[in-house]
Parts: structure tokens; C-alpha cells; sequence
């Protein structure tokens, strides 16, 4: 296995739990978190040393073909969370709740929120909101589950909200509150996406607990990105907050537009690619 940094003290016998990602914030370390969906990427990622994988609902997009992540069900997202889980033994599994699994109130949260980890075998979820899903955080945490906030540009409400940045200008109180809210009610870490960096540097100083940035400057005490955003698998032009890292996209058409030349050239399958 590839040697993992020595991260939060050297987790690599066990999964990375909540408290040694707020242990990491208290030392000043940062951590990263990208998305997984399948067994492939997770273990993967688990074997470069990502400590936070997130099967986030942004599946709806990514695997399943949907225009906003709205779509996605418990049923469509539940296998992925297996697959991830049963490839990893050191990365810390987070489930996203999907939109209309929770918002009915704390009820509903815990029930959809125990599935995923009775069912999917996550160790926590994570779901959108602030000051309005705070009662659903705290009944969540006190049953045992642990909760990852998300505030700022919140994907499943964009059909309201849209894809802006949030929190400029006078908006920057109330998402502020948000995140004490979340933290007061005992979620362990608090996703900020489409945030200016200035107010996610803000926000990060005043919460004990760890600050997931996407969109949201380098001051945050983690960064998310989507998987395939990150390796350049998505098509069209990156979003102004991503970085690619790779060319997944092009390595991937030339692999195969090769093989497909090779079979009809019949240069596939090769004597070393056949039985006698
Ligand atoms: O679903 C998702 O991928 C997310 C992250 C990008 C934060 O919520």
C-alpha cells in the first residue's frame, strides 16, 4: 500500500473519525475531501491517502446524467455509499441526504440518515442548510449520527437560489449564523461553498469545528472538490473555483478512438492477447 502522510497523528489502522478531523483543525492542519461514487475511485483515493470521501448527491450530475443534483433518490445513492464503503479502510465516509429526504423536519432526517448508515455502512452524512435544518442537526447528533453542515450556495436549492455566490454584502450575517447554528447544534465540520474568502476566513476563525471549502478562498481548514471537476474528466471549461489536475477527458478519448482503430484495423486482439 502506498505510504499515507502522517495525518492526523498517523491514522492508518482505522478509519479517520470526527474528532480526528477537529483535532487536525486545533493543530492547524489541513485535509482534503473529494467526492466518490463507485469502488474504483474510493479505493483509489483511500490508497493515496484522502481522509474524507464524500458520496455526495452531486451523483445526480456526475453518474446518473440529471441537470441539477434535485433528482437523485436514498434508493439511487445507497448502493453507491456500499461501494465506496466496502472499498475503503482508512477514509472517513460521508453520505450525502438527498433533497426531500430531510427537510421535512428532524423526523424525517433521522430516518433517512440512519439508513445510510445502517444500510450504506457510512460513518456520517451531511446535509444542506443552516439556522433551518439546525433542530434536524441536533436530534440527528444526539441519536448518534454525525452530521457535516453545508452552507452558502446550497446545489439543492438552486431552483430558489441559483448558483451565485452567497453571503456578499449584507447576506454575510445571516450566513454566519448559519454556521453557528450548525456547530452549536454539534455538527462536526461545515461545508462552505460559493462563499467570498474573505467571509469563509472569517467564519473559519470563529468555528471550533473544521471549515470545508469549495469556492471559498484557501483560508478554509479543508478543501472539496467534485472528483471528476478535479481530474479533468468533466467536460467543458472548469468552474472558476476548480483546478484540474489531470486530463482524465482527453487521456481517455485517445485510449479509446486507439481502440477502436485497433479493432477495425484487426490489430486487436494480438497473438499475446489470445489463447492457444
Ligand atoms: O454533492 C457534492 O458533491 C457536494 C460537494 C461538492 C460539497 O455536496
Amino acid at each position: 500500500m502506498t505510504e499515507i502522510p502522517a495525518l492526523y497523528g498517523g491514522v492508518t489502522s482505522r478509519r479517520v473519525t470526527p474528532r480526528d478531523l477537529q483535532r487536525a483543525k486545533a493543530r492547524g492542519e489541513r485535509w482534503a475531501m473529494l467526492t466518490s461514487y463507485d469502488a474504483l475511485t474510493a479505493g483509489l483515493f483511500d490508497e493515496a491517502g484522502v481522509p474524507v470521501l464524500l458520496v455526495g448527491d452531486s451523483a445526480a450530475n456526475v453518474v446518473l446524467g440529471h441537470p441539477t443534483t434535485v433528482q437523485v433518490t436514498v434508493e439511487e445513492l445507497l448502493p453507491m455509499v456500499q461501494a465506496v464503503v466496502r472499498s475503503t479502510r482508512r477514509a472517513l465516509v460521508v453520505a450525502d441526504l438527498p433533497f426531500g429526504t430531510y427537510q421535512a423536519g428532524p423526523e424525517q432526517a433521522l430516518g433517512t440518515a440512519v439508513r445510510f448508515l445502517k444500510e450504506g455502512g457510512a460513518q456520517a452524512v451531511k446535509l444542506e442548510g443552516g439556522v433551518r435544518v439546525a433542530p434536524a442537526v441536533e436530534l440527528l447528533v444526539q441519536a448518534g449520527v454525525p452530521v457535516m453542515g453545508h452552507v452558502g450556495l446550497t446545489p439543492q436549492s438552486e431552483l430558489v437560489m441559483g448558483r451565485r455566490v452567497q453571503g456578499r454584502g449584507e447576506a454575510a450575517q445571516a450566513l454566519v449564523d448559519d454556521a453557528l447554528a450548525l456547530e452549536r447544534a454539534g455538527a462536526f465540520a461545515v461545508v462552505l461553498e460559493g462563499v467570498p474568502a474573505a467571509l469563509a476566513a472569517q467564519v473559519t476563525a470563529q468555528l471550533a469545528v473544521p471549515t470545508v471549502g469549495i469556492g471559498a478562498g484557501v483560508d478554509c481548514d479543508a478543501q472539496v472538490l467534485v472528483w471528476t471537476d478535479m481530474a479533468g474528466l468533466t467536460p467543458g471549461a472548469p468552474l472558476t473555483f476548480v483546478k484540474r489536475y489531470a486530463d482524465l477527458r482527453g487521456v481517455l478519448t485517445e485510449a479509446v478512438r486507439a481502440f477502436d482503430e485497433d479493432v477495425r484495423e484487426g490489430r486487436f486482439p494480438g497473438p499475446e492477447h489470445s489463447f492457444t
